[in-house]
C-alpha cells in the first residue's frame, strides 16, 4: 500500500468518534465532500472536489462531468428511509464516482452515515469478501438485488463498536489495494 492509503487509512480511523464526523451532512453530496476531504485533504489537490473530468474503470464509464452536477442533485434528492432505497442511492452513487480516486472508500463510509441514522445500523465489512463485494457493485448497474442482499447479511447494530469500525476500515482500504484508472 501506498503512504497517502495508510495516511488516509489512519484518518478514517481517527474519525470514528470524532466531533467532526458528527458535524457531517447525512446522504448529501456535500456529505461525501465532507468526508472525502477529511481523508484526503492535502493528499490530493482533488480532495472534497467533484470530478472535471470522465472517468471509467474495467471498460464501465461513470458519469460523465458534464452532467454530474445535476446527476448528483438527482441522487441526494432519492429518498432513504427503507434499506432497500439506501442500497439503491449507494449504487447510484456508485455510478455517479464523484471524485478522481477514493471513491469507494469515502462511499462506504457516507453509506454507514445514512444508514446509522435511518436504520440505527452500519455494515460490518469485515463480513463483505472483497470478491463479493466486487461482483456485486459490478452487477449493481444492472441489478442492486446481488448487493443489496450481501450487505443486508453483513448489517449489524454495533454502530458504536470501535472494533467493528476498526476492521471495516481495514477491509475497506483492502478493497483499494491493486486497483488502477484508466481516464
Ligand atoms: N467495474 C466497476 N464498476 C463499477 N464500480 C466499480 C467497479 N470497480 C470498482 N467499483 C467501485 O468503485 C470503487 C473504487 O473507486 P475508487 O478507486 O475511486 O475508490 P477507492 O476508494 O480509491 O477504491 P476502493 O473502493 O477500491 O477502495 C469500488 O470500491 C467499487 O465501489
Ligand atoms: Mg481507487
Amino acid at each position: 500500500m501506498q503512504d497517502i492509503d495508510e495516511i488516509s487509512k489512519k484518518r478514517a480511523i481517527e474519525l470514528f468518534g470524532s466531533s467532526q464526523l458528527s458535524s457531517f451532512e447525512v446522504g448529501t453530496t456535500r456529505g461525501l465532500q465532507q468526508i472525502h476531504a477529511y481523508l484526503f485533504g492535502d493528499l490530493y489537490d482533488f480532495a472534497g472536489k467533484i470530478r472535471k473530468v470522465n472517468i471509467s474503470k474495467d471498460n464501465f464509464r461513470f458519469a460523465n462531468s458534464i452532467y454530474l452536477d445535476d446527476v448528483l442533485k438527482g441522487i441526494e434528492a432519492m429518498p432513504e428511509t427503507t434499506f432497500e432505497q439506501i442500497i439503491e442511492k449507494y449504487a447510484e452513487m456508485n455510478i455517479a464516482h464523484p471524485f478522481m480516486e477514493g471513491n469507494g472508500r469515502s462511499m462506504r463510509i457516507w453509506l454507514d452515515l445514512i444508514l446509522k441514522k435511518h436504520l440505527g445500523k452500519c455494515i460490518d465489512w469485515s463480513k463483505v469478501s472483497k470478491n463479493d463485494y466486487f461482483e456485486a457493485i459490478i452487477r449493481s448497474h444492472v441489478n442492486d438485488l446481488e448487493l443489496r442482499e450481501l450487505l443486508r447479511g453483513a448489517l449489524t447494530d454495533k454502530i458504536d463498536d470501535r472494533e467493528v469500525f476498526m476492521k471495516g476500515i481495514e477491509q475497506s482500504y483492502y478493497y483499494e489495494e491493486l486497483d488502477d484508472y484508466k481516464g
